[in-house]
């Protein structure tokens, strides 16, 4: 077992680097079984989640190759073997395996990849998809065995605007026979690198980024070599750090449009932010005021830093609210924060936060990803010590979070116990 120790109070100063989107790279590694040869990904990042897919793709009978952030992947030998529970239930996101393996084998036996610590999460839109490109799938015992004599386009309609339904029905469409068009689709960036990747490999995809994208469905896909996208919410994580202590950070290797919706509420709150060409500076002198934030589909205030940005609002000057719009159960870091001194109260899925002087350390316990880098950035602003206990959560998501902190000043080490 293994928590981190942080000795809050230190403004973080200096610059740091962006580590390659988990969100994007995991899509174009299930990708990459649409082919039978070498792809060469770059800009990997060093994450819990990527060695989950890593396996499962090896699982299958992937040769897989790292060198840093590199990474080689021969699917020449891929398999559609049963995919059981033990892999599909250790990562939500070892369901985008399931368009792929459809797309290139026509068959595939998983098990459902369950619930997660932030919601119930379903597959419905992934499944109704998929069966209306022609896929027959029979859902029983906890397995999802789907088949499929060749797949030929549709007209799809999602109820909501699903980032992982998209990417399955992009990856399964992009070799069926005809055209699909897919309505009300997610328009995260990551969906823009997933069209960038399945084109590289010789897919005919328009429309990404929007909400209605474009597939053409072609005969076979060839490897390709491709560079992830920069990782907003890991961007959007530093900025809050820098913010939360009263900081001058300059975070680099970020594409400022994709970070926009959280540096759109930080000036709100009163930071001054200056962007210039892939990099943002944040500095603060003063305490910030309050903002409401709601979170919304991209281009909407993301999900995934609801929790941080509800760490840096318990110390802003007034009353701010937060409200959770895509996860039904995503307030865990709230009696966690509590216990720091944060005065949150929750109605349905609104938190009123009523912004404190300080807050003073404890030991707090990583309940998931998000909710264990918001108690960090917590314990980084905390009076005395914050021990963050179970932070494997926050090693699926963020590459060196400790040694990124330190660069930037803080007191943070990781022990083991
Ligand atoms: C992705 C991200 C995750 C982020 C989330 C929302 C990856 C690997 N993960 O997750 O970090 O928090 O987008 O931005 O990219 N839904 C259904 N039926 C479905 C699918 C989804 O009702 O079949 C609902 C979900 O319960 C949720 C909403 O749609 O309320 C959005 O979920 P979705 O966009 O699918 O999230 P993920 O792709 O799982």
């Amino acid at each position: 077992m293994e928590r981190i120790i942080i000795k809050g109070g230190n403004r973080l100063k200096g610059t740091i680097k962006v580590s390659g989107a988990k969100n994007a790279v995991l899509p174009i590694l299930g990708a990459s079984l649409l082919c039978g040869s070498e792809s060469v990904i770059y800009n990997v990042p060093r994450l819990q989640d990527v060695e989950v897919m890593v396996e499962l793709l090896a699982y299958l009978g992937a040769r897989i190759c790292r060198e840093d952030h590199q990474l080689r992947i021969d699917t020449t030998r891929v398999e559609p073997r049963e995919i059981g529970e033990d892999l599909m239930r250790r990562m939500r996101a070892s369901n985008l395996v399931l368009g792929p393996l459809l797309g290139r084998f026509g068959s595939l036996v998983i098990s459902q990849p369950g619930g997660c610590n932030i919601g119930s999460r379903p597959m419905d839109l992934h499944l109704r998809g998929i069966r209306a490109l022609g896929a027959a799938i029979d859902e029983k015992a906890g397995y999802i065995r789907a088949r499929a004599a060749g797949l030929t386009g549709a007209d799809i309609h999602l109820d909501v605007p699903s980032v992982g339904a998209t990417e399955n029905i992009m990856m399964a469409a992009s070799v069926a026979r005809g055209t699909t068009i897919l309505r009300n689709a997610a328009r995260e960036p990551e969906i823009v690198d997933l069209q960038n990747y399945l084109n590289g490999m010789g897919a005919r995809i328009s429309g990404a980024g929007t909400d209605v994208i474009r597939i053409r469905g072609v005969d076979a896909l060839h490897s390709c070599r491709y560079s992830v996208i920069p990782d907003r919410i890991e961007a959007g994580t530093y900025l809050v750090a820098a913010a939360i202590t009263r900081g001058d950070v300059t975070v680099q290797n970020v594409i400022p449009e994709h970070v926009e919706p959280v540096l759109a509420k930080l000036r709100e709150a009163g930071a001054e932010l200056e962007i210039a060409g892939e990099a943002v500076r944040i500095h603060c002198s003063g305490r910030l005021k309050a903002v409401n934030v709601k979170t919304m589909p991209y281009p909407g205030f993301p999900t995934d830093m609801q929790p941080q940005i509800m760490a840096l609002l318990s110390l802003a000057e007034g009353t701010s609210t937060v409200t959770e719009n895509i996860f039904e159960n995503r307030f865990k870091h709230v009696p966690e924060l509590q216990r720091l001194g944060a005065d949150i109260r929750i109605e349905g899925n609104t938190a009123i936060i009523k912004g404190r002087g300080a807050l003073s350390g404890a030991s707090v316990e990583a309940s998931d990803l998000r909710a264990g880098a918001a108690l960090v950035l917590a314990g980084l602003a905390a009076e005395n010590t914050t021990v963050v206990e179970q932070p494997q959560h926050i090693d699926r998501g963020y590459e060196r979070l400790e040694e990124k902190c330190q660069i930037l000043g803080a007191d943070i080490t990781r022990v083991r116990v």
